[in-house]
């Protein structure tokens, strides 16, 4: 089964929103799952929130959503190794998008978590050479990705080295209602892209909000 667009990990508390915005914006989304039975299941509760118009959410393994031509991990920083090893043999020659967040709790909160390779997204770069990889929703709240009727209103940060990948990504951002795709510079930037949930739950945990990241004065033609 072959999408325009999977997710793996699409079963989640980012899948839901992120395939629901997505297929009412004319993509293709497979929802990849460790188990290709809740894939299906959850393609199906999904696509009930689509006009009849919409393509149809579609559900699977993840091994075969990842024959799509862009991949989005969604997947817990710790299950990362696992999934990779599910997907490196199909998503080779994808643009594979990174949305995973090293991130630990201990008494003082959250905190970012360091990865040897740099970032999450170095990670999978090395881990999956051919694939195009790209960062880009780390720092967008589920809630407001769920509230699927309302507009995002929110920049979404894109780090790759692939011009062309990047650009991929931005488009698919600016898909989702009131959302902006900006490119902020090189796939290494993605560990600074990986740090600031901890910074927007500490701002949404003093303010009880879902607040997310906009670039005042950026105006893009
Ligand atoms: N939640 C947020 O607000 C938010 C915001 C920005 C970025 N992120 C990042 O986005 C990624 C996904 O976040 P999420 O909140 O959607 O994650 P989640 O709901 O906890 O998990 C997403 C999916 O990952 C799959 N999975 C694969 N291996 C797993 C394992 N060992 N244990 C548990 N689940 C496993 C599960 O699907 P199957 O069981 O069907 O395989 C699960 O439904 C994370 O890396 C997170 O850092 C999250």
């Amino acid at each position: 089964m072959t999408g325009q667009l999977a997710i793996i990990g699409g079963t989640g508390a980012m899948g839901r929103g992120l395939a629901v915005r997505l297929a009412r914006s004319g993509v293709e989304v497979v929802i990849g799952s460790r188990d290709a039975a809740r894939g299906a299941a959850k393609a199906e509760e999904l696509s009930a929130d689509l006009a009849p118009d919409a393509p149809v959410i579609t559900g699977t393994d993840n091994a075969s959503a990842a024959r799509a031509p862009i991949v989005v991990l969604a997947v817990p920083f710790e299950s990362l190794e696992d999934n990779l090893d599910a997907i490196a043999a199909s998503a080779g020659g994808a643009v594979v998008v990174s949305m995973v967040n090293p991130l630990g709790f201990d008494a003082t909160g959250p905190h970012p978590i360091s990865v040897p390779a740099g970032s999450v997204a170095e990670h999978i770069a090395a881990r999956i050479p051919t694939a195009r990889v790209v960062s880009a929703f780390n720092t967008v709240a589920s809630p407001v990705l769920n509230a699927v009727d309302e507009p995002v209103d929110e920049d979404i940060l894109v780090a790759g080295d692939d011009a062309e990948a990047v650009e991929t990504v931005i488009a698919l951002a600016n898909r989702l209602e009131g959302a902006r795709g900006v490119a902020v510079g090189a796939l290494r930037l993605s560990s600074v892209l990986e740090s600031l949930t901890p910074v927007l739950i500490g701002v949404n945990k003093r303010y009880r909000t879902h607040a997310g990241v906009r670039f005042s004065r950026l105006e893009i033609r």
